[in-house]
Formats: structure tokens, sequence, C-alpha cells
């Protein structure tokens, strides 16, 4: 998708280099980043530089090319895919990522393992491009249908960033809004703010600025309000890990906005390739669930009176604070999960129908 009017894409490999958008200084500098080192992307992963389920699992696959880059050794390969997995806990894809390239490269000569894993690295970022763009041309019908009953702006509500900035292009969330747009069908979202990473406010709206989509940031707490009133049509969420049962893990937050639309008869649905999906897993109490620094709720950052970026503390340094990254929301309250292959019931019925 776009950023002043050029396309790019939110990593590629350049010169030996991996380079990556660093998304800790959106919405207020666009920098692009270079990641020498596997240490360097298992940095940007931890830090944020680049995060989203998808995005981390290609930043993971790039980071095992330049591991190779760095030293041709089994014993390091091995060692920097541990480091890889382990560089944040919660989104399935990382995992899933480096267990497909160590499939690939395990065994390899070590003068073909470079190339091999480049093309894997390669492979694994169009098949997301691809997916998520099928995720978004099944997810078009919804809104469609929507459209073509109400004859008026189909309205959204979105929480975190699933978009384009936390895959390879489109996004998941907001593909079919994409979609949508493009085909000239009205939509307006509503942005969750996302605290306390704000990635709504500074990642979701912007890009949704940048493509020229009307959308507006609200507080967390606000969907309830909106949706009493009338004021949502159908709320889409990504994913950073979906059980073969249908419960959704994704950003803090997210179940209380599906318990909203379940009291109001909104359709919530899940938008997810299918890298996100969590076949081993039977018990959601068994995810990882990350838990952060709690200086991401006692620091914000932003713009000074003279533009200058800057990173005050908004509360006593005694208060304890408690940063909890994800939630589940139990498959119950999700209307519909939207593959790349369709959209299916959120349960182990409706993912295998899909996902044989
Ligand atoms: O902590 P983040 O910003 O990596 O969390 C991202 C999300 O929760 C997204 O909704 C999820 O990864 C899906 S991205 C298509």
């Amino acid at each position: 998708m776009k950023i002043n009017g050029k396309s790019y894409k939110t990593i590629w490999f350049e010169n030996n280099l991996v380079k990556i958008i660093d998304q800790t200084k959106l919405p207020h500098q666009f920098i692009i980043k270079e990641l020498k080192t596997v240490k360097e992307s298992i940095n940007a992963i931890k830090q944020m530089e680049v995060r989203g389920a998808p995005l981390i699992g290609a930043t993971a696959a790039y980071g095992l090319v330049l591991s190779i880059i760095e030293n041709n050794d089994l014993s390091y390969l091995k060692k920097s895919s541990e480091q890889l997995v382990n560089s944040r806990p919660t989104a399935i894809n990382l995992k899933w990522a480096v267990d497909r390239m160590m499939k690939k490269l395990l065994g390899v000569n070590n003068s073909d393992i470079l190339k091999i894993a480049l093309d894997e690295a390669k492979a694994i970022t169009i098949e997301d491009e691809n997916f998520c763009k099928n995720i978004g041309l099944n997810g078009l019908k919804i809104i469609e249908d929507i459209a073509n009953k109400k004859k008026d702006t189909v309205n959204i509500l979105t929480h975190c960033n699933a978009g384009w900035l936390a895959t390879i292009d489109w996004g998941t969330a907001t593909s079919p809004i994409y979609h949508a747009h493009q085909k000239g069908i009205k939509v307006h979202v509503w942005v969750d703010e996302t605290r306390p990473r704000n990635q709504g406010a500074n990642l979701t709206s912007y890009e949704l600025n940048e493509e020229g989509i009307p959308n507006t940031v609200i507080t967390d707490n606000a969907g309830g309000i909106l949706m009493q009133r009338g004021q949502v049509d159908m709320c889409i969420v990504g994913t950073d890990r979906t059980l073969s049962n249908g419960d959704v893990c994704n950003k803090i937050g997210t179940y209380l906005k599906a318990l909203a639309a379940k009291d109001n008869n909104i359709p919530f649905y899940v938008a997810l390739p299918s890298s996100t999906i969590d076949w081993n897993i039977k018990d959601h109490n068994k995810i990882p669930i990350e838990e952060r620094n709690p200086k991401e709720l006692s620091y914000v950052e932003g713009l000074d009176e003279d533009n200058k970026v800057k990173k005050v503390r908004i509360y006593s340094e005694k208060s304890k604070a408690m940063n909890l990254a994800f939630d589940i929301t139990p498959a119950k309250y999700v209307t519909g999960l939207i593959t790349e292959k369709g959209v299916c019931e959120a349960s182990e019925k409706g993912l295998k129908g899909l996902f044989k």
C-alpha cells in the first residue's frame, strides 16, 4: 500500500541487508531501517520496530538469512532459530516461519544454503501478500452485503493494527476494507486507539489516511456506546493465534469489543492467514500471553510544541502497572473467520472444512 503516494512493502531484502519500516517512529517519522544481523532482527521484533503476527514471522525468516550470511554454521543457525522463536511469545507465525525455514535448510549443503534460505524467506512474504489479498476479496463480500442492505456508509470498528503494516501488504482486518474502498463502497473505520502502544492511532489511522479511507480514532472504551447507538455495522480484527476450535488470541481489549458486539447483535469477524492457526494447542489457557514492560503504560511519546518527538511519564512512579499484551476471545463471540480460502465458522468443523 502507499505512503506519500509511493507503494511500499513492510520488509524487503536488498544488497545483503533486510530493510524494514521502523514502526516505532510512525506516524511522526518515516524511517527505513537496515537489519544487518540476526541479533538486530531479534531486537527489531522485541522492540516492535516490526510487529503484527505475519510481519514478525517474515522478519524471523529473513533473520535466518542474515544468520547464514554472518556465520554459515549449523549450530549458529539452530541457536538463531531458537532465539527468533523466543523473541515474542504469543504470535504463532514466528514459530511457523522458523519451522518452515528450518525444514528447508536442515541437511542442505553449505554452498547452497544461502540461496535456499533467501528463496524461502521471499516465498513466505509473497505467500503472505497473496493470502492477505484473498482475505480481502473474501471479506469484501461481507461488507458488500451490508452496504447493499444499508444503502449508506458502512461503519467498521477495528482494534490494534491488523493493517498492511502488520503484514507484508494489504493487512488482514484492513484488506476487506481496502478492497471495498477500491470498489467504490463507502466505508468509515472506527479505530480503537489501542493503549498502551497505540497501534490503532499511530499505525491503523495513519495507513488508512494514506489510502484516503475515512476513519476516526476512538478511545479503547468508546466502542460500546457507539455500538449501542447503532454507529457500528461490523467489527473486523486480526489475530496472533487462532486455535483449531476457533478461539482467538489478539491484542488486549479485543475480547471486550467482542462482548459488546455480541450484546448489540453486531457481527464480529476475525481475519487471518492460515499461518496464524495453531493446530496443536487445544485449550486457550495454554497460549503464552506476552507481558511487556509496564513502562509502556506509564510513558507516552508524541510531538511537543516544537514538533520534536518527546517521551513523557503520565502518572506517578509509585503506581504499579501491569502490561498484558493479548487476550482471548472465545469462539462463541466470533461471527466468522475470514481466511485466504474463504469465510468459515469459528470452530474446528469450520476451519477443517477450509483447511483439510
Ligand atoms: O503487539 P502487536 O502490535 O504485534 O499486536 C498485533 C496484533 O494484535 C494484530 O492484531 C495481530 O498481530 C494480527 S496482524 C495481521
